[in-house]
């Protein structure tokens, strides 16, 4: 297994260069399912959940183009059976339901599995799916969807707010028999930006990226050209590690509306940065403040950025509180900060202390997931000494070249077989 071995304490500084957001490519990439005409996809990240997503386009009957542009084009779905090796690695695989049971009428779906951040279970997706009209068979290694006739426009109600969840449902409406209505529905800005590029494509969609959306089935999508927004978490990950190693560093390419509220946060915890509209220049900081933070949906602290904020926190100075409310086991890399010197104890499973300031020393850890992973980065980075990061393919899945850029900014990282 490949692991990233870190020298910490080397002075970071330089300019950091933002990708395409994984949460929105692959989204556009499942969507292109939705026709038969050809989506080009531009500013997709080259890291490996996307690398899973083609192979499991490709396995349905999607041809992808790479010469130029990065073409999608299904003309026929020839199999509707997801490959069993790929969606247990891939959560994003359920994203497939949608645009399937619009276009094929019938999925199987090996059982997505937990991750390390949750047992990720798929009821909102067997409720939403039911509502349009579709039978769901559990089996003990698969679902099976299935429907005759296409899919029902529906009145739907969230329970709870699923990103995926919403997105999958919205792509299937497009094409289903009259309108649906989705209520409670997530408001990240990759919905709003799927929602944009499908309405280019013939959609009827209203109200993405707000809590009410109102899609008008259609016949049938002609294909487009879409460019992938930039990435918000990778940003804010970044942001987070140019504070934490007390850093001047630039990261472009990033759009800091998406942002308002962690940034605001980090500067309420002492971080000076300037921020345009699309850059952020972290700068040297005086002594960090304890904060009580909790993550919500977006537009609220995300809980992709818990992990990384967390390492941050163990360098201010004062008793921090994190309540972590999307995911039920995210906290299951602090047992390795704390080995590294930090002083967390978990509450309870929403929540967690820090108490700093506390110097961390390197230690040999591994990546739980890949947002965990790229806290134990920043906390190797801010180490004393060596740090061994062991399953950093959790970490290659989610950022790009990540140590060929922390080695331009001068950070002493190797990738060892
Ligand atoms: C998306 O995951 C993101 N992934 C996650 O980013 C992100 O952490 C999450 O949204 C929350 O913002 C992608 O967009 C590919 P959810 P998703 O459905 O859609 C529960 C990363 O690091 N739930 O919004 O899978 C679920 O267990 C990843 O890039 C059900 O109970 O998350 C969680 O507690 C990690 N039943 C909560 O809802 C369901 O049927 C929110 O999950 C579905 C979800």
């Amino acid at each position: 297994m490949d692991k990233f071995i870190i020298t910490g304490q080397k002075k970071l500084s330089g300019t950091v260069k933002i990708n395409g957001a994984k949460n929105h490519a692959l989204k556009v990439m499942a969507a292109s399912l939705l026709t038969d005409q050809s989506f080009i996809i531009k500013k997709i990240p080259n890291i490996e959940d996307v690398l899973r997503m083609k192979e499991l386009l490709r396995g349905v009957g999607c041809d992808i183009d790479e010469t130029k542009n990065t073409s999608f084009t299904t003309k026929k779905v020839f199999n509707h059976v997801l490959d069993k090796k790929i969606v247990p690695r891939l959560r994003s695989s359920v994203l497939l339901l949608g645009p399937m049971l619009a276009r094929n009428r019938k999925i199987i779906l090996p059982h997505p599995g937990g991750c390390a951040i949750g047992k990720r279970p798929i009821d909102i997706f067997i409720d939403g799916f039911k509502s349009m009209g579709v039978k769901i068979k559990e089996n003990f290694d698969h679902y099976s969807f299935g429907i005759n006739t296409p899919l029902k426009g529906c009145d739907f109600i969230f329970n709870k707010i699923s990103v995926t969840g919403t997105e999958t449902m919205l792509m299937a409406a497009c094409l289903a028999q009259g309108k649906t209505t989705l209520i409670n529905a997530a408001c990240e800005p990759e919905i709003a930006a799927l929602a944009e590029f499908l309405n280019k494509c013939g959609a009827k969609i209203k109200g993405a990226g707000t809590p009410k959306l109102e899609i008008i089935g259609v016949e049938k999508l002609i294909g487009g050209t879409c460019e992938i927004i930039p990435d918000r978490i990778e940003a804010l990950s970044f942001a987070i590690l140019g504070v934490a190693t007390n850093s001047k560093i630039t990261i472009t390419n990033c759009c800091t509306d998406h942002l308002a509220v962690p940034l605001n946060i980090l500067q309420q915890i002492g971080a000076k940065m300037i921020i345009t509209d699309n850059t952020i220049t972290t700068l040297p900081h005086g002594p960090l403040l304890a904060k009580d933070i909790a993550t919500h949906e977006y537009p609220g602290f995300p809980t992709d950025g818990q992990a990384p904020l967390t390492v941050l926190l163990t360098q201010a100075k004062g008793i921090s509180f994190v309540a972590e409310n999307i995911f039920e086991n995210r906290f299951i890399y602090t047992d390795m900060l704390n080995k590294m010197g930090a002083n967390i104890q978990i509450l309870n499973q929403q929540k967690i202390s820090i108490k700093g300031k506390t110097r961390l020393k390197g230690k040999n850890v591994e990546s739980p997931d890949l947002r965990a992973g790229i806290a134990m980065i920043i906390a190797a980075l801010i180490a004393e000494g060596q740090t061994e990061i062991g399953n950093i393919y959790q970490i290659d899945r989610g950022y790009e070249k990540i140590d060929q850029r922390l080695i331009k900014i001068g950070a002493d990282i190797k990738r060892v077989k």
